[in-house]
């Protein structure tokens, strides 16, 4: 299954997804680790396959060492031998609907370059991105091999 990019309607079924995924996430976020930021972020991320994975952010006393839900997600599915990824979406109590860092576009573009991405706040409002709107000119694989 595959989401709709910016434009176009999402399909019921697809709906029901981003829904699933939604509760999720905020659930995975009640879980977070974040005692240095107070920034609870959850995130979940379904595959193409149909299975899903949910991350938190869990920090660190070494703050560099803090990762983010969405990366935890990653870790998830890829360690189950899954790796093509359709849609992550992300939960957090800011006012505004966040986007993933610079970090996890990376890590994301990896594996899904035109990923779709659905934030949500508590309140419901929601915003939607696709990786390669975020991202567009990810350092891909394709690279290593060209110099
Ligand atoms: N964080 C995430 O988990 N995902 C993001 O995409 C942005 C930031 C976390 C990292 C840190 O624990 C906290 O939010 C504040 O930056």
């Amino acid at each position: 299954m595959s989401v709709g990019q910016r434009g176009t309607a999402p399909t019921r079924e697809q709906k029901a997804r981003v829904d699933e995924l939604r509760d999720a996430a905020f659930g995975a976020m009640e879980q977070a680790y974040a005692p240095y930021s107070r920034f609870r972020v959850g995130a979940a991320l379904l595959a193409a396959d149909g299975s899903m994975a949910v991350g938190c952010n869990v920090e660190n006393a070494s703050y560099p060492a803090c990762i983010c839900a969405e990366r935890v997600a990653v870790g998830t599915l890829v360690s189950k031998g899954v790796q093509r990824f359709e849609l992550l979406v992300i939960a957090t109590e800011a006012a505004e609907p966040t986007p993933p860092c610079g970090f996890c576009r990376q890590v994301l573009a990896e594996f899904a370059p035109s990923l779709s991405i659905v934030s949500f706040t508590r309140s419901g409002v929601e915003a939607r991105w696709s990786l390669a709107e975020l991202l567009p000119s990810p350092f891909t694989p394709l690279f290593l091999h060209r110099s």
